[in-house]
């Protein structure tokens, strides 16, 4: 195995004739990158604990239809004509989804890094897979996603069906070598080959395998948040820095530019516009143009697993939709997340590097500060005030779910206790001093 380190924090290890780039140490939270050694190839690994298999309880349970703001048409019309949903269907795929026996070593479930308890994420910066493997991204919330126009924070899955196969099958998540193998091991109890007949009437096999877990992913649905309530006319439902957060979400912040809400709109309750963005995040850790053209070299266009690998552990990662469409206006863009349950989905960002709702807002107050040629033209200083910026984030601790309430009480004061003594992002000289002169894309 070769060694090598290089830009100071990238170990290059050749494991089996082809070169893995992994990032290494660099990022701060609770997990601490140090190479593995045990293993034939060399992954970055976390000195976390493994954690047991989150449990299948209520929380996990597929969602009542009854909760203000449920949008029902759209609903109905996110659901494939092919996989129809059925009770049985949804509870294999919950079975399944809390199944560490998918995974090549049988340590890993989807639960894993998508923990109902965390509102299906996992609290941590990155994800944490097989063999304490780190990735590159943090892990997104599964409810809501059944609306997501594309799945991942580069959109390189466009349905479900998709998405589900490439955690399975990716070296730092459930690392499988292909899905035919996981199959083999659900078909080889008993129960899973009932299952299976029961609900598919054929044996397991890879299309139903996707379709169940799919399935339990529509059946998870969020709403009925305080700020539901207030959309749905009742004034007292959520307090008054809410209130002003929520002009300054449309207005002064900018935020609806992206985060989309229109009760106009045949997509009216998300917050998102289905759209990929550069906002800034942490680009500037990343030399992101020698490493677009690494991209090109490196991956075939539309070659998915290849492109999997990529942004789940490469620095390459980096580049997010670039990754997939090869445009460079789309370096370094990423999908503008739902902010649903946002107040108990920290940390935040693809990478995971705000750690607070305090930190989202002084990253965009200061209008992200990199000299980035690539950075949307619609991020710009804000100028907010201290004052401000708390009802911005008493606006999206409105968001929350009620399933989630006291943890979203109780996270809302851990963040802003955290943020009394650390805002890293907070640059206020930026904040209220004129919008930077973009710098122009180098040509090519
Ligand atoms: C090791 C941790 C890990 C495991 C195991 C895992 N995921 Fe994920 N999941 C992630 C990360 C990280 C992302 C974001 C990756 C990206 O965008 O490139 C993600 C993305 C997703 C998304 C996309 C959400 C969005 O908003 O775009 C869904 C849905 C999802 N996972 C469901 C699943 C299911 C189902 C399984 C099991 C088959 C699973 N995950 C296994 C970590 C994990
Ligand atoms: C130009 C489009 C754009 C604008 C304007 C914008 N956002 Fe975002 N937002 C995004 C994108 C894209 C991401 C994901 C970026 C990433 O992770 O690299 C994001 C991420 C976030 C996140 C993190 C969510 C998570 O789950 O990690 C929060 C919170 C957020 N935005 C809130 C806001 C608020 C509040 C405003 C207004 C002050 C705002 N955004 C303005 C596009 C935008």
């Amino acid at each position: 195995m070769m060694l090598a380190r290089e830009a100071g924090s990238w170990l290059i290890f050749a494991a089996g004739g082809a070169a893995v780039v992994l990032a290494c140490g660099e990022r701060g939270g609770q997990s601490q990158a140090k190479s593995d050694t045990t293993g034939a190839s060399a992954f970055a690994v976390s000195s976390q604990p493994l954690e047991p298999i989150p449990p299948d309880d209520s929380l996990a349970r597929p969602k009542s239809l009854h909760q203000v703001g449920v949008p029902l048409a759209l609903t109905d019309s996110v659901i494939p004509k092919d996989n129809p949903q059925t009770p049985q269907k949804i509870g294999l795929g919950e079975k399944l989804f809390f199944d560490r026996r998918l995974s090549a070593n049988g340590t890993v479930a989807c639960a894993s890094c998508h923990d109902p308890r965390l509102a299906f994420t996992d609290g941590r910066p990155v994800a944490v897979g097989i063999l304490n493997r780190l990735g590159q991204r943090n892990s997104p919330t599964v409810l809501n996603a059944l609306y997501n126009q594309m799945q991942f924070w580069d959109g390189r899955a466009t349905t479900l069906e998709q998405q589900v196969g490439l955690p399975i099958v990716n070296p730092v998540e459930m690392g499988q070598p292909n899905l035919d193998s996981a199959v083999a091991r659900i078909a080889a109890i008993p129960e899973y080959r009932a299952s299976f007949i029961r609900v598919f009437t054929r044996q397991p096999n890879p299309t139903d395998l996707v379709r169940a877990i799919a399935s339990y992913e529509r059946s998870q649905f969020s709403f009925d948040s305080p700020f539901d309530h207030y959309m749905a006319g009742d004034s007292s439902a959520i307090s008054a820095s809410a209130k002003r957060g929520w002009v300054l979400f449309k207005t002064r912040g900018r935020c609806n530019l992206c985060h989309l809400f229109a009760d106009t709109t045949t997509r009216p309750t998300r917050f998102t516009d289905d759209q990929f963005h550069n906002i800034g995040v942490l680009i500037v850790r990343h030399n992101v143009v020698p490493l677009a053209r690494q991209a090109e070299q490196a991956i075939a266009k539309g070659d998915t697993i290849a492109i999997d690998q990529a942004a789940i552990l490469s620095p390459m990662s980096a580049l997010g939709r670039f990754l997939i469409t090869r445009a460079d206006s789309d370096i370094a863009s990423f999908k503008t997340p739902d902010l649903r349950n946002v107040m108990v989905t920290a940390p935040y960002f693809h990478d995971g590097s705000a750690a607070t709702l305090w930190d989202v807002m002084d990253h965009y107050n200061k209008g992200a500060g990199t000299r980035d040629p690539y950075l949307s033209t619609e991020i710009q200083p804000l100028a907010l005030h201290e004052t401000e910026i708390d009802d911005f984030v008493a606006l999206m601790a409105s968001l929350t779910s009620p399933r989630y309430k006291e943890l979203g009480a109780r996270e809302l004061a851990r963040q802003r206790q955290l943020s009394r003594t650390s805002r890293p992002q907070r640059d206020s000289v930026r904040a209220f001093g004129p919008k930077p002169v973009q710098p122009k894309p180098p040509g090519r």
